[in-house]
């Protein structure tokens, strides 16, 4: 887990611009090089949104991207995302460890006391859950997705509800 850099942003822009990512993303469609490098320089310099690049230990491969965003210091919350876009990465465990890291740099080292996500996938239900978070509530028919529209469920976890694992 390190800052994403401007070198990341080669294989970030690959991902986004697979339909089924932007679309999960929630965003227009595909990004230009000139959005990506704007939405970049807004992030690289950001306190109240932080991008992390997902790397594998060993090869140090880029294999997804995770983020705090809407950091608020006065409520102490933050939103949490997270994507893995390629399959071949997806269902080994690399989601829960990332988004456990996230929560402990966000609990420990930011002092926030609530972050909080929303996901229609089921995938990412099991792994919010597994690691303590609660289903606060549902967004009914939040997203459009192709050709029907789809409920958003929405988690939270509290810093007291974070169970740590021991080193
Ligand atoms: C959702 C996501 C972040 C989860 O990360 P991950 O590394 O794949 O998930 P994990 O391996 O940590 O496991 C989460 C659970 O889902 C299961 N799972 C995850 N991806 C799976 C897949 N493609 N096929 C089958 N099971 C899968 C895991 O087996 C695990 O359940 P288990 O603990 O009972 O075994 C990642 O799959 C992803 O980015 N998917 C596509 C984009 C997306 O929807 N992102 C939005 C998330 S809010």
């Amino acid at each position: 887990m390190r800052r994403l850099e401007q070198h990341d942003l080669d294989s970030t822009i690959n991902w986004i611009n697979n339909p089924e990512i932007f679309i999960t993303m929630g965003l227009w469609g595909p990004r230009t090089q000139i959005e990506q490098q704007r939405w970049y320089e807004r992030i690289a310099v950001s306190h109240t949104n932080i991008v992390f690049a997902l790397c594998l230990s060993d090869t140090d491969q880029h294999i997804g991207n995770m983020s705090l965003f809407d950091i608020d210091l006065r409520n102490r919350n933050a939103g949490l995302t997270i994507i893995i876009p390629n399959e071949k990465f997806q269902g080994k465990g690399f989601g829960y460890e990332a988004v456990y890291l996230l929560c402990e740099y966000g609990f420990d080292y930011l002092n926030l006391n609530k972050i909080y996500c929303k996901t229609d996938n089921p995938h990412a239900s099991k792994m919010y859950n597994k690691l303590g978070f609660v289903h606060e509530g549902t967004l009914r028919k939040q997203a459009y997705r192709f050709g029907k529209y789809v409920d958003k469920l929405i988690y939270g976890i509290l810093r007291t509800e974070f169970v740590k694992i021991k080193y």
